[in-house]
Parts: structure tokens; C-alpha cells; sequence
């Protein structure tokens, strides 16, 4: 699907693909190869595709050079924060191959991620009219995504993790962005408040169920997803298939559990009982039905989007969230 929508989006991709790989040039060698290195695994693109699909969705299908500005800024800013993520989550693999992180280094990651940063902002100013709206916009999102990121690390430590804070941390890490990426892409072509609105609403619950079903995968078996399973128990990190689980048991088991996760690190060995915690008590049935809880609270706001083939694939977006494998 997602390539068809490439060729849907025809020059208005070349374009953003363009100014990606135009953005990250530089003349120190070790940098410029590992940006290309970084860029021909790719990953998804989905914040792009997503982007350019709403401008165009939202301006009878004439995206803007805002628009191009905007989408590519949008991934050039994913990675960023993945390039800085793998460091944080000390993650060996990435996209199928060793990540940054493993082969150069965290400071090296850390450096490649913030001159991806800022060649996202530059493209973002290089907007005359909607530079300064739009850097807003993103920089909201920086600060999102570092505040979840402190939030997941200050429950790593305490374990007490409610769904009200799993919620809060997965907007900020992940649909803060994705939001993000469409509201600027609906300013891109001066889009009506009313149609803003929506595509932040749809923006924000794809955001959402994309990171629940990226849990529910760190559950899963992993084949073909190009990044190690299991990690987030590694990291302690209590996640909605985990939660959903926990809600069937009494409160002395519940905590006899999450004191469990908070000594993973000393006890490696308790993880295959967690996880088998999650299968027995229906931990990922639960998350599956939030997730399309959000998918369906997704699709529902693109509804007063004039009907467009742009609109059509947005709601298959969100169909594809919820049961992607990668
Ligand atoms: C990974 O995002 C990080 C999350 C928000 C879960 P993607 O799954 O979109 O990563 P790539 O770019 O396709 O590799
Ligand atoms: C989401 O967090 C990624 C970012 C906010 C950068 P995860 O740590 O769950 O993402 P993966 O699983 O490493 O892709
Ligand atoms: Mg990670
Ligand atoms: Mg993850």
C-alpha cells in the first residue's frame, strides 16, 4: 500500500525525497557516509507519506513547496529522535541492520542526531510565511517527546506505571509527532481551522495506536520486524499489553509483579513468566481492543475531509496500523 501511495503522490514525493537527502549533505566524510548508510535502509516514511497525503487531501490534491518542506522535515526529525532513542534504549539493531549506536557509538548517535535535528528546523524556516507557525509546532513536539521520554525513565525506576501514564507517554513519545506532521502539512495550504482540527485528531489517535501496536510487537515473536522483541521488559518499561494483563489479578499479585519487573535487570529469569503473564491473561486482547478503539476514532475525524483518493488512503493508514507486522 504504501508504495502505491508514493506513486499517487508522484512529484510531491521526488520532491521531499529530494530535499532529504539534499539537507543532510556535508564534507566530513564519516558523517555524510553514515547519513547515506542511514537513509538506503530507510524504514517506513510514513510521517512524510502521512504529511503529504493531508496537504494534498486538504487543497484539492495541490501541495504546496511548504508542504515538501514540512514532510521532509517530518522524517528527517524521526530519525533524529530514533538515532537518539537507540542510545537511550541501548538497541542493537534497527530496520534490520546494526544501529549507529552499535557501530560508531552513543555520542556519535547522539551527534548524528542532532545534525538531522537541525537540518530538519532549517528546511522548517526556509518557510517565509509559515516558518515561524510551523518551527512552533515542532518544537512543541521536541519538548513532548523529551518530557515522555523522562517520564518513561522516572516509571522504569518506580514500576507504578497506571494506564493515565502509559497514555501520556506514548502522545508524547510518538502521536505528539505524527501530529505534528499533519497539522503543519494542513497550514502548508492554508487549510480551514475546521479541517486542521480533524486531521490533528486523526494525527493524534494513529499516533497513539501506532505505538500501541508497536508494543504489542515487542511481544510477539519478531519475525521480519528488523528490531529486537522483549526489549521494552529489558528497559522495564510497563506497557499497555502488560497493563491489560495486571487488571485481572488481585492487588497482591499485581504488585507481586511489578516489583518482579523493577528487579528484571538483577533477574533476567523472571521474563519468560511476565511474558507468559501477558498470553494467559489476555494482555494482548486488551491492547488490540484499544487500538481499534483509536484506529476507529481515527478514521472517524477525517470525515468531513472532502472525499479524495488522498482521504481513502489516510483511512487505509490507519487500517494498516492496526495490523501491520513491521
Ligand atoms: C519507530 O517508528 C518508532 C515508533 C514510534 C514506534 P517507525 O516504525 O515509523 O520506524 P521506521 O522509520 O519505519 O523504521
Ligand atoms: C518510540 O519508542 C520511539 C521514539 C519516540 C523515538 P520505542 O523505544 O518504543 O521505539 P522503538 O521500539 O525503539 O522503535
Ligand atoms: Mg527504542
Ligand atoms: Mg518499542
Amino acid at each position: 500500500m504504501l508504495d502505491r501511495i508514493k506513486t499517487l503522490l508522484g512529484q510531491d514525493w521526488i520532491a521531499t525525497q529530494d530535499m532529504i537527502r539534499s539537507s543532510l549533505k556535508s564534507d566530513i566524510e564519516l558523517l555524510d557516509a553514515t547519513n547515506s548508510a542511514i537513509l538506503s535502509t530507510g524504514g517506513k516514511q510514513l510521517r512524510p507519506i502521512l504529511s503529504l497525503l493531508v496537504a494534498r487531501a486538504c487543497s484539492g490534491g495541490h501541495a504546496s513547496e511548504d508542504s515538501i518542506r514540512f514532510a521532509s522535515a517530518s522524517e528527517l526529525l524521526h530519525n533524529a529522535t530514533l538515532l537518539h532513542d537507540d542510545v537511550a534504549d541501548n538497541s542493537a539493531e534497527r530496520r534490520g541492520v546494526p544501529t549507529v549506536m552499535s557501530l560508531l557509538g552513543g555520542p556519535a548517535s547522539v551527534l548524528i542526531g542532532d545534525f538531522w535535528l537541525v537540518r530538519a528546523m532549517d528546511n522548517i524556516l526556509a518557510s517565509v510565511t509559515r516558518g515561524t507557525r510551523a518551527i512552533r509546532i515542532f518544537a512543541k513536539t521536541l519538548s513532548d517527546l523529551a518530557e515522555g521520554e523522562m517520564l518513561q525513565l522516572q516509571k522504569a525506576e518506580s514500576c507504578d506505571t497506571t494506564e493515565d501514564d502509559y497514555f501520556r507517554i506514548i502522545y508524547n513519545k510518538t502521536a505528539s509527532l505524527f501530529e505534528a506532521a499533519g497539522v503543519t502539512a494542513a497550514l502548508s495550504v492554508d487549510a480551514p481551522d475546521e479541517l486542521v482540527e480533524a486531521v490533528r485528531e486523526y494525527c493524534v489517535c494513529l499516533g497513539i495506536a501506532f505505538q500501541i501496536r508497536d508494543d504489542m510487537l515487542d511481544y510477539s515473536d519478531g519475525d521480519g520486524l528488523g528490531k529486537p522483541v522483549g526489549a521494552d521488559l529489558d528497559e522495564r518499561k510497563i506497557t499497555l499489553p502488560l497493563l491489560g494483563a495486571l487488571r485481572s489479578l488481585d492487588e497482591n499479585e499485581e504488585s507481586r509483579f511489578r516489583s518482579m519487573v523493577k528487579d528484571i535487570p538483577e533477574h533476567p529469569e523472571y521474563k519468560p513468566e511476565i511474558r507468559g503473564l501477558v498470553f494467559e491473561k489476555g494482555g494482548n486482547e486488551y491492547a488490540t481492543s484499544r487500538l481499534v478503539e483509536y484506529t476507529g476514532k481515527a478514521i472517524k475525524a477525517i470525515g468531513i475531509l472532502p472525499d479524495s483518493e488522498e482521504k481513502e488512503y489516510l483511512a487505509q493508514i490507519a487500517r494498516f496500523t492496526a495490523d501491520r507486522n513491521k
